[in-house]
């Protein structure tokens, strides 16, 4: 390393603690925010040493941190992406390539989702001409079950794509169990989830696909990021080509020729020898993360234990401090499984004198920061009121988290002092100060 780029590192750590600020917590003042970023000296160092080394595209640090993820994950291929949403686009996207032969998805084929979640866990089926079939959650664990996803298959069955909620299991195990008997792929959205094991096996190693987001509310960011990571080597092919414009040429960036046969190609209808760069084998995007990313990525994953242990930890302190607070239902981790929570869902009971709106209004004033499960149940938001889909069931219990439930942080930037703050607000607000 340069003196000069040593130098600048180090000025650079030294500024990264002129800005700490004294840290204090002022209940009511200090913004307490349901999720956000974790970031450190090393953190603000890597970037500025890509910025120095002007890696401006995805390059060697990219590529440090899809051999690394995949390993963390016990996945083959991991592939960078500019966000979870994009991650999720491609995943799905893939199952409808032609390299799949007669297991591709066709337009009109169903896949099984869930009704309330976030959005881009179920865009990419209406984006692909393919039928969204809404199974609803339970409350609680506020996921669905293998036993409402079997319910809902039916013939045009040919996928599952599920989302852990806010870092809680589904039943991964049981379902991925159902796509292998039916035939069927199976996505799993770990967005929220990264860390979360269900019968001591990590979410995100049980789909055939799995998506990860890294925007700041995530386990790990990279500003904007996201992955997707597969160990069949077909689909981790399709995703490469889908990510990099549709082209067939696997490459890395900066290298020509790995293939070895780079003028020897011909495919489709072009001249014998046309350069296999620019042979594109699917009707492709760019959703490529850049090498600036992904220096941030491998500093966060260095803390990803640490920050997994926070999380839970800010869990469990929480649901001790609100344990047995009147009109009240509060989360648990689905049987068998041990969350790396995203969030702490908290729902109000419809006979409770008080409203959901007015215990936000009153968290929202103390400076606490709440959020909704998402989008709810999805059916019922003006994008889809139009989107072609199947209900299996009811949607009882998505409408009620519509309706009354809400959730706030437990990131690992929350102190004690905040959690408990959290805790107390509440308690003072349903009236049950101890
Ligand atoms: C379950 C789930 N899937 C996908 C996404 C999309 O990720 P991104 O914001 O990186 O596009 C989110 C975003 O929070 C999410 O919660």
């Amino acid at each position: 390393m340069s003196d000069h780029k040593a130098l600048i590192l180090d000025e650079t750590r030294k500024y990264h603690l002129d800005q700490q600020g004294d840290g204090r917590f002022v209940p009511g003042v200090t913004p307490i925010w349901p999720s956000g970023a974790v970031l450190d000296a090393d953190d603000r160092a890597a970037l500025v040493e890509a910025a120095l080394d002007l890696t401006i595209a995805a390059g060697d640090r990219a590529q440090r941190f899809e051999s690394r993820f995949a390993k963390l994950l016990k996945r083959r291929k991991a592939h960078l992406t500019n966000s979870g949403s994009s991650a999720n686009l491609l995943a799905l996207t893939a199952l409808t390539s032609h390299v799949l032969g007669d297991r591709r998805l066709r337009p009109g084929d169903e896949v099984i989702t869930v009704a309330a979640g976030f959005p881009t866990t179920v865009n990419p089926i209406v984006q692909n001409g393919l039928v969204p079939v809404f199974v609803d959650i339970d409350l609680g664990i506020y996921n669905t079950t293998a036993q409402r996803v079997a319910d809902a298959i039916g013939p045009k069955t040919r996928a599952i794509m599920i989302a852990h909620a806010l870092g809680n299991p589904f039943e991964v195990a049981e379902i991925a169990q159902l796509a292998k008997d039916h035939d069927l792929f199976f996505v799993e959205d770990n967005c929220d989830a990264v860390g979360s094991t269900y019968q001591g096996q990590l979410t995100g190693t049980f789909g055939d696909l799995t998506t990860v987001s890294f925007y700041p509310a995530h386990h790990l960011t990279m500003g904007e990021g996201g992955c997707v990571l597969t160990s069949n080597l077909k689909l981790h092919r399709v995703v490469e080509s889908l990510r990099d414009w549709g082209r067939d040429c696997w490459c890395e960036p900066g290298k020509s020729n790995t293939c070895l046969k780079r003028f020897d190609h011909q495919m489709g209808r072009l001249p014998a020898g046309y350069d296999h760069k620019y042979i594109f084998s699917h009707v492709g995007y760019n959703l490529k993360a850049t090498d600036l990313q992904a220096a941030l990525g491998l500093t966060q994953l260095d803390k990803l234990d640490g920050f997994v242990e926070a999380r839970r930890r800010n869990w469990r302190r929480l649901r001790e401090g609100l344990d047995g607070v009147p009109y009240l239902r509060l989360p648990e981790p689905t049987p068998g499984s041990d969350p790396s929570w995203f969030g702490f869902i908290i729902s109000v009971d419809p006979e409770a004198p008080f409203s959901r709106a007015a215990l936000v209004d009153f968290l929202e004033e103390r400076k606490i920061g709440t959020r909704r499960l998402f989008a709810g149940n999805l059916t019922r938001q003006p994008a889809y009121l139009d989107v072609p889909h199947r209900v299996v069931g009811d949607l009882a219990n998505s409408d009620f988290v519509t309706e009354h439930t809400f959730w706030v942080g437990i990131y690992p930037g929350l102190t004690e002092e905040m959690i408990d703050y959290i805790a107390s607000s509440v308690r003072e607000f349903a009236g049950s100060s101890r």
